[in-house]
């Protein structure tokens, strides 16, 4: 079942993502050659219990952990680990999930260590791209093929690949509701969208081939090619207007900006 969302609870939904969206400005100030994955946890969890939030992802489902970090070829899901250590060159895609207020935030950015290579931020910048192009399409009358579609088509088109095996979904009350959002599908295809629907969108993009693993850990996603993989997520309201996007990138640009 869809879960429609008056006025009041869309603002909830997007103090939560401003906080995930602040969370991630200050993990991203952190993020340097040198740093485990575990300190970035850490940092996370304090930061949002400082905010009167909850980290989302602790114990859901049992991952131990308030952030999914997961480095070049990890897809999605990475726990966090003091034997991780950042190393220059690296791509990281950061998952947080916030809760507060009796919603969720829950959003995902890839950020660079140091500087990656041109091909790295090339996959980068697509699959922020791809998310903007799935957005667009997050509309009242269209449907749930329509940002799928628009996410694949311009993803494939520079060859890179689409991972199947995890979607968005709706975001409410819960982390994850109703409907799924593939990042692959056809346009008009799928449940309709209706004002007051809020989704997140969150293209998992590889530079090669679009098949993955999952880890003995039983958590992270890998790509089974081990080529680079990138993870951006918004959480989108779908408003009278058009979309209306309740996570704030800019704040992590700005605080990552160098
Ligand atoms: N952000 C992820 C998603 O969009 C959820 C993380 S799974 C968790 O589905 F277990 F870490 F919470
Ligand atoms: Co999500």
């Amino acid at each position: 079942m869809i879960h429609l969302k008056t006025d009041e609870e869309i603002e909830l939904l997007r103090e939560n993502n401003l906080l995930v969206s602040e969370t991630l400005a200050e993990v991203g100030r952190h993020i340097r050659p040198g740093v485990t994955t575990k300190r970035l946890d850490e940092i996370a969890e304090d930061f949002i219990r400082a905010h009167g939030a909850v980290p989302a992802f602790l114990g859901y489902q049992g991952y131990p952990a308030s952030l999914c970090i997961s480095v070049n070829e990890q897809v999605v899901h990475g726990i966090p680990s003091a034997k991780v250590v950042l190393k220059e060159g690296d791509m990281v895609s950061i998952d947080c999930g916030t809760f507060m207020k009796g919603f969720v935030g829950d959003s995902a950015y890839t950020f660079e260590v140091g500087e990656v290579g041109e091909e790295v931020r090339r996959l980068m910048q697509v699959t922020k791209e791809a998310l903007y192009k799935g957005t667009a399409q997050a509309k009242a009358g269209n449907r749930v093929g329509d940002i799928s579609a628009a996410v694949q088509e311009y993803t494939e088109s520079f060859g890179y690949g689409v991972v199947r095996e995890l979607e968005g979904h709706g975001l409410g009350r819960k982390m994850h509701e109703a409907p799924g959002v593939p990042n692959y599908g056809a346009k008009g295809r799928g449940p309709l969208l209706k004002e007051g629907m809020v989704i997140c969108i969150e293209p998992m993009i590889t530079m090669g081939s679009k098949s993955v693993v999952f880890e003995e850990d039983g958590w992270t996603v890998r790509t089974r090619d081990r080529k680079p993989a990138a993870h951006y997520e918004f959480a989108v309201a779908i408003r009278k207007n058009g979309p209306d996007v309740l996570t704030d990138f800019g704040i992590i640009e700005q605080a990552i900006k160098h």
